[in-house]
């Protein structure tokens, strides 16, 4: 990508034609959107520009076009945005990882205000706050405790897939990846440089804990080795096969917003992996459940429980829609559910079934705030009013995103049950 002043190849305003593929055009990139493209206009048609700043002034290519809107790339930034840095990664562009290195850290972060802020009035048809705060990263840089490699024993390349494609692209050095984390990177290559990689294991998967770097599947005795972390005076025991949360700088932070004051009788822990939030639930409420579909998760989770001398919570292993299903009506009075799915969002049966149970406060923590902003919609109509939002940013370099938000029931609500 250069960076030079040219003269404008197309003028976008005054042609009326359509953009086809292939199409080259001088366009002022908006805003950020939710995925963290670009938003720019040209012939009347959107413009989507991946790797793009606000402010950009940028010659763009279409690579494709879906229903008049045009996916583009920048070919050569004409002026740049303020905030547009140099993406100091050499693999910037082709990896799949970071999509937002160009932005200055204090407007990635902006960038994700903006894109909570569309999702809330956009899909779930809520106004959003005048004000949501995000917590930066303590570190910009060096912050994953967790990395997927991908393995291609025939080109001898480890590293991550190329953006949009199954290619792995050969990366020796990750500036996101946490220093133990790179460390067992380089030893890793240094494997694979002498032959010494089984040929049939496609992706490695790292995370590290207080003990070292536990690897899926193990390469060397110390790969099996369990993990452990201590957040918040909890300790939390995982391995490489279970889900743990990759930033442990905002760990506390972020289970501290996830409850807040939250106590009383019974609470639900929802998509609750190795029992992140079960553990200070449990200290808070005379009877936790926990539902978690993966099994060696949620075997974690009760161990956890049980190291920390914690009766009073139980971990269900099972998918939480059908377990909702099945047993929310046995479950009795609720008073406050805490959900933290993947990407992906909740189910539909567990959305439905907690407006069915109808806990007073409900703390949704997501990693994607469209599934979060498709789910709110539904609690919304379902007589639950936004009481608050707060972002983490968990995930610096990317246009991903960390949000916690809590919910009441709305008494004025006519709600559809
Ligand atoms: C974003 S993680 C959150 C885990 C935990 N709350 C934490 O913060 O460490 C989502 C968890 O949901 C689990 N999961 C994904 N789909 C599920 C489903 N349909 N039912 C139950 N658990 C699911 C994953 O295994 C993962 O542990």
């Amino acid at each position: 990508m250069k960076r030079r002043r040219q003269p404008p190849r197309r003028d976008a305003r005054e042609s009326d034609a359509r953009l086809g593929a292939g199409a080259e055009l001088d366009v002022t990139v908006e805003r950020i959107l939710p995925g963290g493209v670009g938003l720019a206009h040209a012939h009347g048609q959107t413009v989507f520009v991946s790797l793009a700043a606000p402010g950009d002034f940028v010659r763009v290519r279409v690579e494709t076009v879906r229903s008049r809107l045009a996916f583009a790339s920048i070919t050569e930034v004409l002026t740049p945005s303020p905030v547009r840095v140099a993406p100091p990664c050499p693999h910037f562009g082709r990896c799949g990882g970071c999509d937002f290195q160009q932005l200055a850290y204090e407007a990635q972060l902006a960038a994700k205000v903006e894109i909570i802020r569309d999702c809330l009035r956009r899909v779930a048809r809520v106004e959003p706050p005048d004000e949501i705060h995000i917590t930066p990263s303590p570190n910009e840089w060096h912050y994953r405790s967790r990395a997927r490699w991908q393995h291609d024993p025939l080109r001898k390349h480890l590293g991550y897939f190329e953006r949009g494609s199954h290619r792995i692209r050969d990366v020796a050095e990750c500036p996101v990846a946490s220093p133990p984390v790179q460390e067992r990177l380089t030893t890793l290559r240094a494997l694979l440089a002498e032959d010494r990689l089984p040929d049939d294991v496609p992706e490695f998967e790292a995370i590290a804990g207080d003990e070292g770097v536990a690897l899926a599947p193990a390469v060397a005795p110390e790969d099996e080795r369990e993990q452990s972390r201590v957040i918040g005076g909890e300790r939390y025991r995982f391995d490489a096969g279970c889900f743990f949360q990759i930033n442990h700088a905002l760990l506390e932070p972020l289970v501290r917003e996830g409850l807040r004051d939250a106590a009383g009788d019974a609470a639900l822990d929802l998509y609750s992996g190795v029992g992140l939030f079960t553990l200070p639930l449990a200290r808070r409420f005379s009877r936790v459940v926990a539902v978690e579909g993966n099994a060696a998760a949620s075997e974690y989770a009760r161990r956890n429980l049980e190291d920390a001398a914690l009766t009073n919570a139980r971990v269900e292993t099972s998918a939480v829609g059908n377990w909702l299903a099945r047993n929310a009506d046995a479950l009795g009075h609720i008073d406050f559910v805490l959900l933290d799915p993947p990407r992906a969002g909740a189910e539909h049966e567990c959305v439905q079934s907690i407006i069915r149970l109808r806990p007073r406060h409900v703390s949704y923590v997501s990693c994607d705030p469209a599934t979060l902003a498709r789910d709110l919609r539904l609690l919304t109509e379902g007589g639950y009013r936004t009481a608050s939002v707060r972002a983490f940013d968990m995930f610096p370099q990317t246009h991903h995103v960390e949000t916690v938000v809590h919910l009441d029931v709305n008494n004025n609500a006519k709600y559809k049950s």
